[in-house]
């Protein structure tokens, strides 16, 4: 008999290093990684070119048939939309807070949940998001709230940027942040908030590979003791 599949959810604030953290975690645990900010980023982008970010109607009308695809290409996640590859183009500052904007309509979440799940579906997975232990996964075998401080989640972004070629001063990095964490929160679909369950952790003074050795570890005595029940 083969084992249960498992699930780990990460979730937290822009810039905590969800994503780095969960893809290192998911190539040690052998697993696939789901990074789901990337799918509201690319509806997000969609949005912005019709102009009509903040049009709720327009963005629940236009949620039911945009044709969005998350493809896996040489184990990389990628986004399109129809045949165009925005893996790129999603991570455009502009489009940060268009994603945040659109991800609070509830049209919108009930359609990224549902393809979330069912990419996720029979597979061990990490996922990370802003719902994930709340919502899309709510029997994961582990939730991480992964947190840091706002300046150090905006120091972060900077290098981030920077590297990508994309460079952002460190205040307007810092306010659009704190702007979008403050959306995030205080949306009335699936606001982001620790799960009852998570185990907390604060990465504001662990490095990269120390955060994610304390993540692994939690992971492996969640998923063993899963396995014992
Ligand atoms: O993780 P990110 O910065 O790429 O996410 C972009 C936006 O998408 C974020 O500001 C809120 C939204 N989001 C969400 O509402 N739920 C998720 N599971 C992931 C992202």
């Amino acid at each position: 008999m083969s084992a249960k599949p498992f699930s780990i959810a990460i979730d937290g604030p822009a810039g905590a290093g969800k994503s780095t953290m969960a893809k290192a975690l998911a190539k040690q645990l052998d697993a696939m990684y789901l990074d789901t900010g990337a799918m509201y980023r690319a509806f997000g982008l969609h949005m912005l070119r019709r102009d009509a970010v903040n049009n709720p109607a327009a963005v629940a009308k236009c949620v039911e048939d945009v044709d969005i695809a998350v493809r896996f290409i040489d184990g990389a996640q990628h986004l399109f939309l129809g045949d165009e590859d925005v893996t790129r183009a999603i991570r455009e500052p502009e489009v940060s807070m268009a994603a945040s904007t659109v991800s609070a309509v509830p049209e919108v979440r009930e359609r990224m949940v549902a393809l979330q799940r069912k990419i996720a579906e029979g597979q061990n997975v990490v996922m990370d998001g802003r719902d994930i232990g709340t919502k899309v996964l709510p029997n994961a075998t582990l939730k991480i709230y992964l947190t840091a401080s706002a300046e150090e989640r905006a120091r972060r972004r900077c290098n981030e940027l920077a590297e990508k070629g994309m460079p952002e001063p460190y205040e307007q990095v810092l306010q659009d942040m704190i702007r979008r964490d403050y959306q995030d929160t205080h949306r009335a679909a699936s606001p982001l908030q620790p799960a009852e369950d998570s185990v907390h952790v604060d990465s504001s003074h662990l490095t990269i590979d120390e955060t994610v050795a304390l993540m692994k570890e939690l992971a492996l005595k969640a998923i063993s003791s899963a396995a014992d029940r």
